[in-house]
């Protein structure tokens, strides 16, 4: 029997699937190959416990020891913080911290805005020279979080190209080969960065980790390039959809789209409503148990495999009114997990945060006018039939 969550149906629209999961229980046992099965969570509330519950590991190398034939993460990034437990997690973390503080952001918006604009006015050269739309996605989402996070680490522009495909097939190569491929390629180039950067510091984030392992020498080389290829993949594909997904859902509703063009003051709120409403990671928060334990009525037995859904918590019921519907209005301690929560809680979120609503201001600001062209790429692949738009194809992402 095939995984349902890897059907195209699913990645048209996930929604119907986490909500039958979730009316039989917050978390069910999903058939996902011949003889492996691995337990969904959809209810917000078990959700936000797996996500910080210490009996459920994220290292996926002692998981795979003994399972030679699968594999969670790609060799490059299967040594980060993304896929340590404590005491190990936090020393990974704590050297990368102090570059994704909100006020470290902050400094970085002048620049942000800066790029944004940029690629805002390449969209209006191309589309007064095409005279019809433009693909806001490849011309703005694309680059804008991978321009922001490569000056970060100081990857040359020439570079960019080259590292945004090797980070595509790190996660979503079809086949184990392209992703080996392609994290050899990306370890391999981000070790020349390194040494590079270590003989000529500048003032970048990859030079403040380089001086700072060399200094407390509490990472080894192997997991300082680790830490920089996680930090240069993992904002990516995430951040694009972020705005992607915000895009499209504004444009579906015109009372939306306008009251945000006339107050910009409501984009913060409209970030977390786009974060919640259409979560980037539908479900892609590896997790095992360490040993049997029990979680929304069901017992997990130890060994087996976890897999939180934000994109399911996000629209429980049981936690947000109306949940299939995007409101400005909400409020209240305990947001959606589009950014998990716990100790692998997003180390970039305040980054993600500012590019979107940045990237909104200076869309809704140059084209007042923006609008979804009509039929757009209607009937291609995975394509929803109302508005002509298509969705990647994977069971991972939404976007
Ligand atoms: C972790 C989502 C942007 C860096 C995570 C996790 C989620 C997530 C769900 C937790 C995974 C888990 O618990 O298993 C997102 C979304 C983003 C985004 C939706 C954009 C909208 C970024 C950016 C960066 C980043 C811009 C750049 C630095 C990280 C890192 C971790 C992480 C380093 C691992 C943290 C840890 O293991 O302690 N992200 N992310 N993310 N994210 Fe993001």
């Amino acid at each position: 029997m095939n995984d349902p969550m890897e059907s195209a149906e699913f990645s048209r629209d996930p929604y119907p699937l986490l909500a039958a999961l979730r009316a039989r229980g917050p978390v069910q046992r999903v058939r996902t190959g011949k003889d492996r099965t691995t337990w969904v969570v959809t209810g917000w509330a078990e959700a936000r416990a797996a996500l910080a519950d210490p009996r459920l590991s994220k290292d996926t190398a002692r998981y795979f020891a003994d399972r030679p034939s699968g594999r969670d993460l790609a060799p490059a990034v299967s040594r980060s913080m993304l896929a340590t437990d404590p005491p190990d997690h936090a020393r990974l973390r704590k050297l990368a911290m102090a570059a994704f503080t909100p006020a470290a952001v902050g400094r970085l918006e002048p620049r942000i805005r800066q790029i944004a604009e940029g690629l805002a006015a390449g969209l209006g050269q191309s589309a007064a020279a095409a005279g019809g739309p433009v693909d806001l996605v490849e011309g703005f989402a694309v680059p804008l979080p991978i321009a922001v996070i490569c000056e970060l680490l100081a990857v040359p522009e020439g570079d960019r190209a080259a590292v945004r495909r090797w980070s595509d097939d790190l996660f979503a190569a079809a086949d184990p080969d392209t992703t080996d491929r392609a994290s050899h390629a990306l370890a391999g180039y981000v070790a020349e960065l390194i040494a590079a950067r270590r003989t000529a510091p500048g003032d970048d984030v990859l030079s403040a980790l380089i001086a700072a392992r060399d200094a407390g020498d509490r990472l080894s080389e192997h997991e300082l390039v680790s830490l920089a290829v996680l930090l240069v993949v993992a904002g990516h594909e995430t951040t694009t959809h972020l705005i992607g997904n915000g895009t499209l859902a504004l444009l579906r509703d015109d009372a939306l789209h306008a009251r945000l063009r006339d107050d910009p003051g409501l984009l913060p709120a409209a970030v977390e409503e786009f974060l919640r409403y259409e979560a980037p990671v539908t479900l892609a928060t590896f997790r095992y148990a360490t040993e049997p334990f029990e979680l929304g009525g069901v017992r997990i037995g130890a060994g087996e495999v976890v897999l939180v859904s934000p994109g399911g918590a996000n629209r429980d019921p049981a936690r947000f009114d109306e949940p299939d519907a995007v409101r400005l209005d909400r409020s209240g301690p305990g947001g959606h997990l589009s950014f998990g929560h716990g100790p692998h809680h997003c180390l970039g979120a305040s980054l993600a945060r500012a590019e979107a609503r940045i990237a909104f201001e200076v869309l809704l600001a140059r084209f007042p006018g923006l609008r979804l062209a009509a039929g757009g790429r209607q009937g291609a692949e995975g394509s929803d039939g109302t508005d002509g738009v298509t969705w990647r194809r994977t069971r991972l992402m939404r976007g």
